[in-house]
Order: C-alpha cells, then sequence, then structure tokens
C-alpha cells in the first residue's frame, strides 16, 4: 500500500500522467471514493499520459463505459449509476475484462466483483481545500510491479 498526499488538482493530474505512461494492455484500475475526489481529475491525467486524444476524453455522453484510442486502447468506466451485478453484465462491460485494453473503473466499490483477481486499487479522500489523499494498493504480481514503477 503507498500513500500521497496530492496538494492540487495539478498534482493530481501529474501522478495520473505518470500512470498512463505505465499502462499496459490487460491492466485493471479500479478508482474509490467519494464525489469530488479526483477519480475523473485522474483518469484525465492518465489518458493524457496515454496519449489519448483531449477531445475523446472531453465528449459528453452518457453511456457507462468509455473508449479512448490513445498509445494502447483504454475504457475508463463509472459505475456509479449501476446497482448490482447484472446491471454491469448488461452493459457489456464485463466481455471488456481481460482483453488488449486498459480499464480504469471508477466507483469499484459499488460492484466490487466488477474487478479482476489481478487488480490496482486506487483510493482518493478529501483531506482539506484542495489536498487530496491518494491510497494504491496492489492485488496481483503486475499490478505490484505498475505500482511499484508509478510511485518508484
Ligand atoms: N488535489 C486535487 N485532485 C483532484 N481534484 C481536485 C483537487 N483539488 C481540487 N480538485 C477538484 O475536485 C474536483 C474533482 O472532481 P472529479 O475528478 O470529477 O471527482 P470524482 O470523479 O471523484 O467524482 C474537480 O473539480 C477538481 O478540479
Ligand atoms: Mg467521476
Amino acid at each position: 500500500m503507498r500513500t500521497v498526499r496530492l496538494e492540487s488538482p495539478e498534482e493530481t493530474h501529474r501522478l495520473g500522467v505518470r500512470l498512463g505512461e505505465l499502462l499496459e494492455p490487460g491492466d485493471f484500475v479500479g478508482l474509490i471514493g467519494d464525489l469530488g475526489a479526483g477519480k475523473t481529475h485522474l483518469v484525465r491525467g492518465v489518458a493524457d499520459g496515454a496519449n489519448v486524444p483531449r477531445s475523446e476524453v472531453a465528449s459528453p455522453t452518457f453511456a457507462i463505459v468509455y473508449p479512448y484510442s490513445g498509445r494502447i486502447p483504454l475504457y475508463h468506466a463509472d459505475l456509479y449509476r449501476l446497482t448490482d451485478y447484472d446491471d454491469l453484465y448488461a452493459t457489456g462491460f464485463l466481455d471488456l475484462e481481460g482483453t488488449e485494453s486498459a480499464m480504469l473503473v471508477e466507483w469499484l466499490d459499488k460492484i466490487p466483483q466488477a474487478a479482476p483477481r489481478d487488480y490496482l486499487r486506487v483510493t482518493l479522500k478529501h483531506a482539506g481545500g484542495e489536498a487530496r489523499v491518494l491510497m494504491a494498493e496492489a492485488f496481483g504480481v503486475r499490478p505490484a510491479a505498475l505500482l511499484d514503477a508509478w510511485m518508484g
């Protein structure tokens, strides 16, 4: 488990960029934290780090899963509006796991069974004003290597 304090949105973005540079096909990153904790903000950084065109990330859509094409294919999912595993099944999300894409999944705690066996869990917490505390925990060999590379 690694913990970092992020004093500003820019710091969160920079940390996201670094993760985006490191992601490989098949990586799964679950993002947990209250509304406004910075999950989406971090994902924007990841998308930048993975060379996803800005227009893709900015595009408004009501889908649960957003495909991005960067250095590698990425899926950005938000489970906030889902209630159970059946919902998830209906979205087609489960078919995307373990493919040649990396997955970034907000509100993973809403449907914990959405996570594969190996994944990186990132939790963001408000810490007053613009400060946030990010905790990252790896489950599995590749996620542990990813976490080491990310946090140094
Ligand atoms: N240190 C920080 N890291 C990330 N976001 C921050 C930070 N400080 C302030 N913010 C602001 O908090 C909000 C986070 O929103 P968002 O990323 O959509 O949260 P979530 O997806 O977790 O609901 C943004 O408006 C962002 O500018
Ligand atoms: Mg969000």
